[in-house]
Order: C-alpha cells, then sequence, then structure tokens
C-alpha cells in the first residue's frame, strides 16, 4: 500500500479487516517491521483520538513517532500555484510537504474542508498536493471529504461485534448539531458501507432529513429515506453523526421532526448498537441515555482505531 485515503486504496476488504482483528490478539507481532522507521503526524486541525491511536499503532510497530500541529506551530502553507506570496501565507506546500518527505519514511496528515467552496474542497487540493510532493507514502489522517481510517474502524467494529450468520442492518442516522460540521466521517462511512454491501458483508441504510443528501458518489448501492423511524426499524448498529448540507454547502437547514435518538427510538430496532466517531455533543447529537447505556459500542469503537491505523501502516512498511 503506498496511500490511504479512501477505500478505493484497499483490494480485499475483508482480509484486511481480519488482519486488523488478528493484530488486536497480538499487537507486537509486527515490532520489527518500523525499527528505525519514522512516522510524521501533521495535524492542521484538532485531534485526540486520530493523533494517539495512530501514534500508539506506529509505536506498536516499532516506528519512531514525531508529531507536527502546523496549525498552531507550523509557518502559514500557501496551496495555490502561480501566485506571489506577499500576503500571509509564508511557507508553500510544495516546500513544506517535500521537507517533511526528507524526515520521515511516513506521513500522515489531517486537513479539515473550509465549507465555504463546494469544488475547492472536493477537489481535495490539498490532500493530492501533499501526497505528491513529499514523495513518501501518505495516510490521511481525516480529509476534506473523507475519513477512511474513521471508516475502517467502524467495519472492524461492526464484524466485532456481529455474531449472526445474515448480514447486519446497518443505519447511518443523521444527527442535530449547533455547528456545521463537514461530511467527511458520513461520506467515508457511506463509502465504505457501500463497499461493504456489495461485498456481502452489511446491509446498509443512510436516513437523513432533507436537504441533507450526500453527494451521489458516496451512497452507490445504499438505501436513502428521510424517515428516521422506518431506517431504525429492525437495525441492528446505528451510526449516528451530524453532516451540513451538501447541495447547500456548508448550511445548517430547517429540520422537522425528533432526529436525535434516544432509547425511545431504539426500540423498534434489534437490541442495535450504537456508534458514533467521537467528539459528540451530549444530548444535542446524540443521548446521554444511549452513550450511557448497555447499546453503546463509542468506546469500544474509538478503541479500534488503533487497529485500523496499525493494519495501514504494517501494509505500507510491507509495501503491500
Ligand atoms: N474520530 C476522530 O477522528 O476523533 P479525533 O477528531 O479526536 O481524532
Amino acid at each position: 500500500m503506498k496511500q490511504f485515503f479512501s477505500v478505493a486504496d484497499v483490494t480485499h476488504l475483508s482480509d484486511m479487516v481480519d488482519e486488523a482483528l488478528r493484530l488486536k490478539q497480538a499487537p507486537f507481532a509486527y515490532e520489527h517491521l518500523g525499527k528505525r522507521k519514522t512516522l510524521g503526524l501533521v495535524f492542521l486541525n484538532p485531534s485526540l483520538r486520530t493523533r494517539l491511536s495512530t501514534q500508539k499503532a506506529a509505536l506498536q510497530l516499532g516506528m519512531d513517532v514525531m508529531v507536527m500541529n502546523m496549525d498552531k506551530d507550523g509557518w502559514a502553507l500557501e496551496t495555490r500555484d502561480g501566485v506571489a506570496m506577499n500576503g500571509t501565507t509564508v511557507e508553500h506546500i510544495r516546500e513544506a510537504a517535500a521537507v517533511m518527505g526528507q524526515y520521515c519514511d511516513v506521513l500522515g496528515i489531517r486537513s479539515f474542508p473550509k465549507l465555504q467552496d463546494r469544488d475547492a474542497d472536493y477537489s481535495e487540493d490539498l490532500f493530492h498536493k501533499f501526497s505528491s510532493y513529499c514523495g513518501v507514502p501518505v495516510v490521511s489522517l481525516e480529509s476534506a471529504t473523507r475519513h477512511p481510517l474513521q471508516s475502517f474502524t467502524d467495519l472492524i467494529t461492526i464484524k466485532e461485534h456481529w455474531k449472526e450468520s445474515r448480514r447486519p442492518k446497518v443505519v447511518l442516522a443523521w444527527g442535530p448539531h449547533v455547528k456545521a460540521l463537514p461530511q467527511a466521517v458520513p461520506n467515508s462511512f457511506s463509502e465504505w458501507m457501500c463497499r461493504a454491501q456489495a461485498d456481502g458483508m452489511v446491509d446498509f441504510t443512510v436516513a437523513h432529513p432533507a436537504g441533507y443528501a450526500l453527494a451521489d458518489e458516496f451512497t452507490q448501492g445504499a438505501a436513502v429515506t428521510n424517515t428516521l423511524d422506518e431506517a431504525l426499524y429492525g437495525a441492528d448498529f446505528v451510526y449516528v453523526k451530524n453532516w451540513s448540507s451538501y447541495k447547500d454547502y456548508g448550511q445548517i437547514l430547517p429540520v422537522s421532526g425528533q432526529w436525535m435518538l434516544d432509547n425511545s427510538k431504539l426500540t423498534t430496532t434489534n437490541g442495535a448498537k450504537v456508534m458514533h466517531c467521537l467528539p459528540v455533543r451530549r444530548d444535542l447529537e446524540l443521548a446521554s441515555e444511549v452513550l450511557d447505556g448497555p447499546q453503546s459500542l463509542v468506546i469500544q469503537e474509538a478503541g479500534n482505531r488503533v487497529w485500523a491505523a496499525q493494519t495501514v501502516l504494517k501494509r505500507i512498511l510491507e509495501g503491500n
């Protein structure tokens, strides 16, 4: 593996999930792979889980890790070509990425969308430029449109907690929020679940209020509804997440009905396990009674971030 940006970078999805679950049983089995190799983690935005789980994964593979909080400690980056840098930007991504590639064998980068210009965000300009200029394999730590380490984790968690022979019904359920959030997590979750559905691993439904449809490219094959209760009926896993509108890009639109998942809404599910990538706003996006209840998987899910990151790094170190 040379890059981890989307599910398209994975050849056999089920094999990679199984590999992650094996690593969970033997965390130090490949400690030799990363010896004298350096992972650089570059953050242009905040992080708790991605930062710590990816560091832990790298350490368990024997790697050294360097973290650069580019937004706070780095020079202001210019990403445009052909402009005189006579404003606030100080260093061009061409030099910055190339220099980091001199110090690191593998790089990870997190860069959120600005949610102002949809075409600019969905071009993934920053990730692609960083990847092309640094000259080493790059792992997305969440980009403008996707969060593949989170989605891989989510599939690992579903497989780990599903013991029946039939496919589980997995629902992506929009939840309310007071801020306009990116579509990266739901895009990515949907993209991974559509691929898992095509591979016979899950049945997948997306539920969101009118006006919150994700871009078609991420929901190919998914059942989509604007009725949460209809989606929840018989669900085995409910993945709660807020996102801002893709159509009215970056906007928070008026919503009718009750979209915050609480225990009463879970009664028609098949005892569904509830997931969320975290951080979550309690009693706004998801009810505390669910988060603190026996159906919540959010902490186990966050724990599994290590095994997703470790599997990806292992494959990069192995060069396959
Ligand atoms: N889920 C997730 O990516 O968490 P962080 O933003 O804290 O890394």
